[in-house]
């Protein structure tokens, strides 16, 4: 017999038999699109830091959620960024804050055409910038937080999101959401936790997004990039709480998180390629040092292949289009 007798690179002949043998598949309703929505703003204001990404004002907000449902992505995740700011993050929970009308503006431009997602957290509304309240001696207060984020809930609810993504890392924020939706009589909007959350340099463009007022870290609420076993019990604290789908996050750094979460959780599982990711390849293929729309479908099937259902991604109405385009 000839060596070698096994010849994997037969399944890499030709376009045809590549695709007949992929493993992993990309599709539009795969992907869910974060956006930025800027209280008062007369025109998109771009984000130096994320190329391409906008702070949207409530015109454009609706154009470019239509333009996402239109290319079938799967959903939208909402961020507010508001005109001002104040210790107990008020306007998150207020019907006419930023957030709350921007929600209820998508709803009406795109019904159920696709799901509509909202930032259940404080961070883009305290005037200190963290993802709770603080305490006297200006500790972030798990307790004091849990409360309003569970007015924030369903303020968010009432304006039509149909998933929260709580993303504080608070301990007990699904369980207290959870509660809060069934009281006001919103059984049917999910939650869609934030599992394994951790404390990254990757969020830095987005601290431009949100215009964040973060002075230090988030190190006493995020987990520690160390740390694996602990992402494994957020996972069994959120799914006892009541979370209907769970995410990890960022993606690149954290795959083998991501592949351990997917292997035993029987929810859906989401992976949000965070805006450090974003930048680091519209970057790298700005100055001519990598192929961009390869580097993209490339993380992104990665993301994929580690066990992700679905992925949180700045291109996903990009990628949407182009695979429509197949
Ligand atoms: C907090 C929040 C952050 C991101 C999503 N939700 C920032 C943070 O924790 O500092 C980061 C997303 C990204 O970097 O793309 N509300």
């Amino acid at each position: 017999m000839a060596f070698p007798a096994q010849r994997p690179r037969r399944l890499r002949t030709t376009p045809a038999m590549r695709r007949l043998v992929a493993e992993t598949d990309l599709a539009p309703r795969h992907l869910v699109l974060p956006m930025f929505v800027k209280e008062d703003a007369s025109e998109p204001v771009p984000i130096a830091s994320m190329p391409g990404v906008v702070q949207h004002t409530r015109d454009s907000l609706r154009k470019a959620a239509a333009e996402a449902a239109g290319a079938g992505v799967g959903g939208l995740m909402l961020f507010g960024v508001p005109a001002v700011r104040d210790a107990r993050g008020s306007a998150g929970a207020d019907p006419d804050g930023v957030l709350n009308v921007a929600l209820r503006d998508v709803k009406a431009e795109i019904g159920d055409a696709t799901v509509l997602m909202a930032d259940t957290c404080l961070d883009e509304f305290t005037d200190h910038g963290h993802c709770g309240v603080l305490d006297d001696r200006g500790r972030v207060d798990n307790d004091a937080t849990l409360a309003i984020y569970a007015e924030m809930g369903v303020a968010q609810a009432e304006s039509g999101a149909d998933l929260l993504g709580p993303s504080g890392m608070m301990d007990g924020q699904v369980g207290v959401i959870r509660d809060a939706l069934d009281a006001a009589g919103f059984p049917d909007t999910g939650i869609l936790a934030y599992t394994a959350k951790y404390s990254s340099a990757f969020y830095g463009p987005f601290r431009e997004a949100v215009e964040s007022q973060l002075r230090g870290d988030r190190k006493t609420y995020q987990q520690d990039g160390a740390n694996l076993r602990e992402a494994l019990r957020e996972l069994a604290l959120d799914l006892e709480e009541g979370a209907d789908m769970v995410m990890v996050k960022p993606a690149m750094a954290y795959l083998d998180v991501l592949r351990s979460v997917a292997d035993v959780a029987d929810v859906p599982v989401a992976a949000y390629q965070v805006s450090g990711e974003y930048a680091m390849i519209e970057a790298a293929a700005a100055n001519g040092w990598i192929d961009r729309d390869r580097a993209v479908l490339e993380t992104v099937t990665g993301i994929r292949r580690a066990g992700a259902d679905i992925v949180l991604t700045y291109w996903a109405t990009e990628i949407a289009a182009r695979l429509g385009e197949n």
